[in-house]
């Protein structure tokens, strides 16, 4: 199993889940996905994890993504659990879970991690482009709840950048000031696209404000 690396195709797989059996690839379709491991069914951090996904839809879905997770439990642990997540959680959840007990997802995709935590994935996140593409991964052990704000705040940059000639600084937020990437040279191209003008901290620190604010 070679490791993913971002630019890499996301592998595609067949698996039960909450939701029916999942083709990924055409699961996926033209969307944007968060696909994320978490260790284990009935386990408190994972609750947690689970119903802010679940509570932050209508953000993914305003940014075209689709959340679906994968723990190496079966779909009869997780038809279990779900009313557990929705009523500490005050949600319903809604999106997929994988049943990944034969663990074939988590392999592909190089979830668990024996050294770190043996029979169980830790906590992985890959974001996932529209043309099936892996354009972030994160890796947070199990004691550690993940920050789903910052997924989505990546997520904010990766679209952001894919159709403005820039890139995000250190802490930005939807809004902020951006950079204009240091390939961006032309005089012209650079009115035409930052019409609000930029301030040249250095010849290679070129703030603008967002450009499609
Ligand atoms: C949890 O989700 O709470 C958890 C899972 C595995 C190890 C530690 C915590």
């Amino acid at each position: 199993m070679a490791t993913l690396r971002l630019g890499d195709t996301a592998p595609d797989f067949t698996q039960q889940s909450t939701e029916g059996e999942i083709h990924f690839h055409q699961w996926a379709g033209d969307s944007w996905v968060v696909l994320f491991s978490h260790p284990a069914d009935f386990t408190p951090v994972c609750t947690t994890e689970l119903g802010k996904t679940a509570a932050l839809g209508g953000e993914f879905a305003k940014r075209g993504v689709k959340p679906i997770a994968v723990s190496v439990d079966s779909l009869e642990s997780h038809g279990k659990w779900v009313p557990d997540i929705n009523e500490t959680q005050n949600t319903t959840v809604n999106f997929p879970i994988l049943a990944d007990a034969d663990r074939s997802v988590a392999t592909l995709y190089d979830m668990i991690h024996p050294n770190a935590l043996a029979n169980a994935t830790v906590r992985s996140v890959f974001i996932i482009d529209p043309r099936h593409v892996i354009r972030t991964t994160l890796t947070y052990p199990a004691s550690t709840g993940r920050n789903f704000d910052e997924i989505l705040r990546v997520i904010d940059s990766l679209q952001l950048t894919d159709s403005h000639k820039v890139a995000t600084p250190v802490n930005w937020k939807d809004g902020d000031d951006v950079i204009i990437v240091p390939s961006l040279q032309d005089p012209d191209e650079i009115k035409q696209r930052f019409p609000k003008g930029y301030k040249a901290v250095k010849p290679y620190l070129r703030v603008t404000p967002q450009p499609n604010k």
